[in-house]
C-alpha cells in the first residue's frame, strides 16, 4: 500500500458514503499476496513466480505447495508433501451411495457441487474453520480426493465400475487412471498427456479474485465449513461466462466445423459482432487480461505437443481454432474491445484429445482450482481483520407505503 492510499473504512466511517460498482469493475475485494495479473502486460505470476516458469520446471503438487505455504517446497518438503496429499485420495465409501442417487445423465458439475459440499458430512474433525488444524487437514483432503470425485463422477455417468486411486502414479496419472482404466485393462499413462493434464492443472490452479474465488471468500466469511465454501466455488465456476467456458468453446469450433469449417469463420465472426446476436467468440476475452493470457500461450504449445505425441497434428478443430484466431486477432472489432484468447480456447483440444468428454472440462477446472480457492480462504481467515463479506445496495425499489387490503389490490 503507498503512502497516498486512503483508509476507506475512516472514509466510510466519517461520511457514510460508499462506491457503487457493479461487476466489481475497479473495487478490490481484499488484499493478497497469492497471485499477481498484470492485464496489460499479459503476466501471471503465483506468490511471485512467472506461470511460464512453473509450468515448465514445476508439477502441480508442487505448484499447490506455493500457493499454499508461500514457497516452492524443497526435496524433503516435496516428498512429504506428496505423501500426505496420497494418504488422503480415497473418499469414505458412504459416498458411492451418495453418488448413486443422482441419475446417470447429471451433468457431472451438478454432481459436483453435491458431492463436495457431501464431504463435510464425513469429516468433523476438519469443518471447522476458524481452527488452523481443521483448515490444513480439509485443505490436504479436498486436494487429495477431487481427482477422485471427479473420476467418480465420470465412471457412474458411464456406468463403470469406480477404479481406486494407485498412490504410486503422479498426482494427474493417479487421475487419468481412475478416469481410464478398467477392472479388465490397467491404463498405462503416457507421460506426453500425463504431462499436458498436469500443465491444466498448474493453469487453472489460481486466478485472484475471480467470480468462483471471490465467491468461496464470501462463503467462508460466515464461518461455514470449508467443503461447504468450496462446494460453491464449484457452484459458480459452472456458468459459461467462467468455467463453462472450455465446454462451450469446444462446442463453439465443433458447430462451425459442422457449419463448414474454416470457409464459414467470416460469417461467425460477423455474428459475433452482430449486437442483437448475443452470440459471443468463447474462449475469448478476459475482465483483466487486455493482451494475450498467458496461459493461452502456453495451453496452444501443449496442443501441438499432445496432438503430435497422438499423431493428431491435422486435427480439424485446432486448425480451425488457429484460424479464427488469427482472423478475430487481425479484426478491428476485437482489437478495439482488447479481446484475446483466454486459457479455455485452447484447454477444450487438448482434453477431447486426452479423451476427456466435454462435459467434464468444467469439472476438471474445478479440480485444479480448489487449491487456489483453498489458499484463498486460508489467507482470509489467517486475517485478524477478517469480516463477514457484505455488499451494500443502491436501493431503487419503491418507498415506504401501506399494504391495502385485499379488495383494493
Ligand atoms: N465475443 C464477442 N464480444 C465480446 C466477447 C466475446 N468473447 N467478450 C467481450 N466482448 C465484448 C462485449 O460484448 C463488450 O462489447 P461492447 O463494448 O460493444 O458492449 C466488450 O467486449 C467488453 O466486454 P465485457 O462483457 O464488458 O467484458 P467483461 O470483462 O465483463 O467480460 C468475459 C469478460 C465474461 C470473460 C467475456 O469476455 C466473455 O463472456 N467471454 C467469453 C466467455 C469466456 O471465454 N469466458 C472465460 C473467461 S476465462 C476463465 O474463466 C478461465
Amino acid at each position: 500500500i503507498g503512502p497516498d492510499v486512503i483508509d476507506i473504512r475512516k472514509l466510510y466511517g466519517q461520511t457514510g458514503k460508499f462506491t457503487y460498482d457493479p461487476g466489481f469493475l475497479s473495487t478490490a475485494s481484499c488484499q493478497s499476496a497469492i497471485t499477481y495479473i498484470d492485464g496489460d502486460k499479459g503476466e501471471l505470476l503465483y506468490r511471485g513466480y512467472p506461470i511460464e516458469q512453473l509450468a515448465t520446471n514445476c508439477d502441480f503438487l508442487d505448484t499447490c505447495y506455493l500457493l499454499l505455504k508461500g514457497e516452492l517446497p524443497n526435496e524433503q518438503q516435496q516428498k512429504d508433501f506428496h505423501k500426505l496429499v496420497n494418504n488422503h485420495t480415497m473418499v469414505n465409501e458412504q459416498m458411492q451411495f451418495f453418488l448413486r442417487g443422482f441419475r446417470r445423465d447429471a451433468h457431472p458439475m451438478a454432481v459436483m457441487t453435491g458431492l463436495v459440499g457431501g464431504l463435510s458430512a464425513f469429516y468433523h474433525d476438519s469443518t471447522d474453520i476458524n481452527n488452523p488444524q481443521h483448515r490444513e487437514i480439509a485443505a490436504i483432503r479436498l486436494i487429495a480426493k477431487m481427482p477422485t470425485l471427479v473420476a467418480m463422477a465420470y465412471k457412474y455417468s458411464i456406468g463403470q465400475p469406480y477404479i481406486y486411486p494407485k498412490n504410486d502414479l503422479s498426482y494427474a496419472g493417479n487421475f487419468m487412471r481412475m478416469m481410464f482404466a478398467t477392472p479388465c485393462a490397467d491404463y498405462e499413462p503416457n507421460d506426453v498427456l500425463v504431462r499436458a493434464m498436469d500443465r491444466i492443472f498448474i493453469l487453472h490452479a489460481d486466478h485472484e479474485q475471480n467470480a468462483s474465488t471471490s465467491t468461496v471468500r464470501l462463503c467462508g466469511s460466515s464461518g461455514t465449513n470449508p467443503f461447504a465454501a468450496i462446494a460453491a466455488g464449484v457452484a459458480c465456476l459452472w456458468g459459461p461466462a467462467h468455467g463453462g467456458a472450455n465446454e462451450a468453446a469446444l462446442n463453439m469450433l465443433e458447430e462451425i466445423q459442422r457449419n463448414g469449417g474454416v470457409e464459414k469463420i467470416g460469417e461467425f465472426i460477423n455474428q459475433v459482432k452482430d449486437k442483437t446476436s448475443s452470440v459471443k467468440l468463447m474462449g475469448f476475452g478476459h475482465r483483466v487480461y487486455k493482451n494475450y493470457d498467458p496461459r493461452a500461450k502456453l495451453m496452444r504449445e501443449t496442443c501441438h505437443e499432445v496432438l503430435g505425441a497422438l499423431g493428431l497434428e491435422n486435427d480439424p478443430l485446432f486448425k480451425l481454432a488457429m484460424a479464427l484466431e488469427k482472423i478475430a486477432l487481425e479484426d478491428e472489432y476485437f482489437v478495439a474491445r482488447k479481446l484475446y484468447p483466454n486459457v479455455d480456447f485452447y484447454s477444450g483440444i487438448v482434453q477431447r484429445a486426452i479423451g476427456i468428454p466435454v462435459s467434464l472440462f468444467t469439472a476438471i477446472f474445478a479440480l485444479a482450482r480448489t487449491v487456489g480457492w483453498i489458499a484463498q480462504l486460508n489467507e482470509m481467515i489467517a486475517d485478524p481483520e477478517y469480516k463477514i463479506g457484505r455488499p451494500r445496495q443502491l436501493y431503487v425499489g419503491a418507498p415506504r407505503r401501506d399494504v391495502p387490503p385485499i379488495q383494493q389490490r
